[in-house]
């Protein structure tokens, strides 16, 4: 596969590369503690920070550079349009401890797109041309792009293939949707093929990779040097681990029901603050029992019954009995079909917090 030797090394050199993707509100420094407690992917890539005129390094954010304990690099990932900003944060960013800096043109929250920042960009390949211009000259390091194939349809794909090459990005995590596509439509691997052949940096392949088989098959479909996974890492923090085994030809190491309820309580453990309000911490739970439950039984029981919830121990009550009723039951390695978990996608903390309460 083709692995860039001026890549950070990864976990085994023998292998293609996995990466956590990047999620607001998701990806902080304690999710990647726990993430890393399980098998780390090789990369890891920061929640984006804000890019605009007078903007400052988020402080949280930052945190999951400074204290990233997880042994493994870390990109910092930004989000703007401004060029002089996107300099002035990029140079800012080089002075910490990141793996490189990487562009995000997929965001695709119309709050975003409209201001043609993240999956806005795609629109407008000229700003592309001259924002990666502008970036390559101010990072000595790595320059990364995560970005979706196309805005509407795939009309500037190529041509903002070409600027990936033409700037020597030194890598490239696509997501195989439109921005239009969202989350949920089919991925488009053909596409990821397509780029995997036009540009001269290894690619990951982003988009549904939901299991150890699954991103095997994708590897092999798109010839991508590795994949990203997002959501089904919130699901299963083995599959960075299971994914190795897969590779590696060696039996992938099954999950038990009891194992998921011990995850569940260094999730808890490890992301509440005792200064958080209980509903808080209870809607934080939710937010990732949303994609957990996706395996844990087939009918939408337990999904249903988790998000009426509103304390912590009703939250943990139905969590026992559903996870630990027969614990030795295997975990289902891909999510239930029909199952779907809500919120999955870019969503401002609060409303986060407000969709759940409504379903709750
Ligand atoms: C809750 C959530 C937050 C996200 N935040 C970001 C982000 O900050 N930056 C980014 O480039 N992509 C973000 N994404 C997109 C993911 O990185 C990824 O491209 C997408 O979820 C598809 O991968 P998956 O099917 O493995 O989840 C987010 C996705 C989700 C579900």
């Amino acid at each position: 596969m083709p692995q860039s030797s001026c890549l950070p090394p990864p976990v085994n050199p023998k292998l293609d590369l996995t990466a956590l993707a990047p999620m607001q509100d998701v990806t902080d420094l304690r999710f990647m503690k726990v993430i890393a407690n399980y098998g780390s992917p090789d990369y890891f890539f920061t929640e984006y920070f804000r890019v605009y005129p007078n903007s400052g390094l988020n402080h949280d954010i930052l945190r999951s550079i400074t204290e990233n304990s997880t042994d493994r690099p870390i990109f910092a990932q930004i989000i703007g349009e401004n060029i002089p900003d996107l300099v002035r944060i990029a140079r800012e960013l080089s002075r910490y401890p990141v793996a490189g800096i990487d562009l995000n043109m997929g965001c695709p929250a119309p709050r975003i797109y409209r201001k043609n920042v993240g999956g806005g960009l795609l629109r407008d390949p000229e700003k592309v041309n001259r924002i990666l211009g502008e970036l390559r000259c101010a990072v000595d390091g790595l320059l990364t792009v995560k970005m979706r194939v196309g805005f509407e349809n795939t009309d500037s794909f190529d041509r903002i293939l070409d600027l990936i090459n033409l700037y020597d990005i030194n890598l490239l995590s696509l997501h195989g949707r439109t921005v239009k596509e969202m989350y949920h439509s089919a991925v488009h691997y053909d596409l990821i093929a397509h780029a995997v052949q036009r540009v001269k940096c290894p690619v990951l392949a982003n988009g549904n990779v939901t299991s150890a088989h699954t991103a095997a098959a994708i590897l092999s479909s798109t010839g991508a040097a590795g994949v990203m996974i997002g959501r089904s890492a919130i699901r299963n923090p083995w599959i960075f681990q299971q994914i190795r085994q897969y590779l590696s030809g060696e039996p992938v190491s099954m999950v038990t029901l009891a194992e998921v309820r011990d995850y569940i309580d260094t999730l808890h453990r490890t992301t509440s603050t005792p200064t958080i309000p209980e509903r808080a911490c209870v809607n934080r739970m939710k937010m990732y029992l949303n994609f957990i439950g996706q395996s844990v039984e087939d009918s939408g029981a337990f999904l249903s019954e988790m998000r009426l919830t509103r304390t912590e121990s009703e939250l943990f009550g139905v969590c026992d009995r559903y996870l630990l009723s027969d614990p030795d039951r295997e975990f289902a390695l891909e999510p239930y079909p029909g199952l779907v978990a809500r919120p999955s996608c870019e969503t401002p903390r609060e409303s986060i917090t407000g969709q759940i309460s409504q379903s709750a």
